[in-house]
């Protein structure tokens, strides 16, 4: 409706301004009406569809769903390398305990223990953080070839079978590691990844075996600094958190061990990039692999392609109290793709995108302000739908209208369920 009233006035100041015989230059740029009659055209399923941040998989196993990913030929996904952070995630919390081994045993037994904040057991990226870590801490066992990534509840015993106590010579010296705790922190409305959970968990752990806490590890920012201003900055043990929120990096200054940066200022970016060159119907690499005309490009630094995964990963970064300087504000664009398109040859075109749990942390605070930075700069007007993070049908119900739009952006709450999605657009 709103866009149809646009697409009116549009042409009555056309009209008054061709009869009244103003410049063209405003006219050619703002026609959007043009870009209304071309969705009315095209049929949803053949409009082009970017999943982000949770990747079309199985949720039990983590094998792609590749018929969600191949969609239809302008079906891509865009996230970020999850083994290749997870590895930076465990080795940089490991690199803290050894430049840190005279003081990081706090009750001098011997035995470094750290609790582990899981974010969704059936979440890929949640996953590969778990194994990273225990792998780097050496308290991961392998199950069918990988290392087992369930949460063992409390091992303060050491007994739990999921992980097993790991060992760690620094200066000569032998520690034990040991996972003393480790739970998904999912609230009792099924949001997974949640702050609150995580606060609540810090809170009973450390009221039972607070002094064996040595390390607090979590899956992302908002359930580490959940955890931080919970507990561990009051009693100054060391937290590492994954995705470099702007609180997070803040508080590295305050004694916040350090974060991974996932790129979400590249991911950002490729999200609605890839569905403006499929919509300008130009090379898929244009202003990623190759210079657009406005000059933007990124180097292979940032980010891979897997053609045959159709996706997009973006590298990452650790931020730590060396160098978190560089990461104080998560939500700038990334200088090398911040040129503005230009709209008489880039039109406007309207992208329907949620956010699964509009209380996200990471996805609020960081990914959504970037998206919006970009939508501008690529001519995208884009409606931003919030989920509840726990039901699929809370957003699909708000898919109405896909005529309405150009393109689709989706993040869903559970990875298994890109059917929910693709079968409306299928209609
Ligand atoms: C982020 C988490 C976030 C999740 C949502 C992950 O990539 O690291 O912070 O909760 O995405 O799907």
């Amino acid at each position: 409706m709103k866009r149809k009233f646009l697409a009116v006035m549009m042409s009555l100041a056309m009209v008054g301004c061709m009869a009244a015989g103003c410049g063209s230059s405003d006219t050619a740029s703002s026609d959007e009406s043009g870009s209304t009659s071309t969705s009315a055209e095209v049929a949803n399923a053949d409009k082009p569809l970017v999943w982000f941040n949770r990747q079309p998989s199985n949720s039990s196993t983590g094998e792609l769903d590749m018929s969600a990913l191949s969609f239809n030929d302008d079906t891509y996904y865009v996230g970020f390398d999850a083994n290749q952070g997870a590895e930076l995630q465990g080795t940089m919390v490991k690199d803290y305990i050894e430049a840190n081994i005279d003081t990081i045993d706090r009750n001098g037994d011997g035995t470094i223990g750290y609790v582990l904040a899981i974010g969704d057991i059936g979440h890929n990226d949640s996953i590969a953080r778990t194994r990273g870590v225990r792998s780097a801490l050496d308290t991961g066992v392998e199950t069918d070839g990988a290392i087992n990534s369930e949460p063992v509840g409390t091992n303060t015993d050491g007994s739990a079978k999921a992980v097993k106590d790991g060992s760690l010579e620094v200066n000569g010296k032998t520690y034990v590691v040991r996972e003393l705790a480790s739970q998904e922190m999912k609230n009792s409305a099924g949001a997974t990844w949640d702050a609150a959970t995580a606060g609540n968990a810090i809170g009973t752990w450390s009221s039972s075996f607070g002094d064996e806490i040595d390390v607090v590890v979590s899956n992302n920012d908002g359930m580490g600094m959940s955890m931080f201003n919970a507990w561990s900055k009051d009693n100054k043990v060391p937290t590492f958190g994954y995705d470099a929120n702007s609180d997070a990096v803040a508080a590295i200054a305050e004694g916040y061990g350090g974060t991974i940066s996932q790129h979400a200022d590249v991911q950002a970016y490729l999200t609605l990039r890839v569905l403006r060159n499929a919509l300008d119907g130009v090379d898929i690499d244009t202003g990623i692999g190759t210079a657009d005309e406005a000059g933007n490009v990124l180097t292979d630094d940032v980010y891979v392609y897997k053609e045959e995964e159709r996706s997009y990963y973006a590298l990452n970064v650790a931020v730590t109290a060396d160098n978190y300087q560089d990461f104080t504000d998560s939500t700038v664009v990334y200088a090398p793709v911040s040129n503005q398109l230009d709209e008489s040859s880039h039109a406007k075109k309207s992208v329907w995108l949620d956010i699964y749990n509009a209380s996200d942390n990471f996805l609020s605070s960081t990914y959504q302000p970037l998206l919006e930075n970009y939508d501008d700069l690529l001519n995208l007007e884009v409606d931003y739908i919030g989920g509840d993070g726990q039901t699929e049908s809370n957003i699909t119900n708000r898919l109405g209208n896909p005529g309405q739009y150009d393109a689709f952006a989706i993040n869903m709450v559970k990875t298994d369920n890109a059917a929910s999605y693709t079968s409306i657009l299928s209609q």
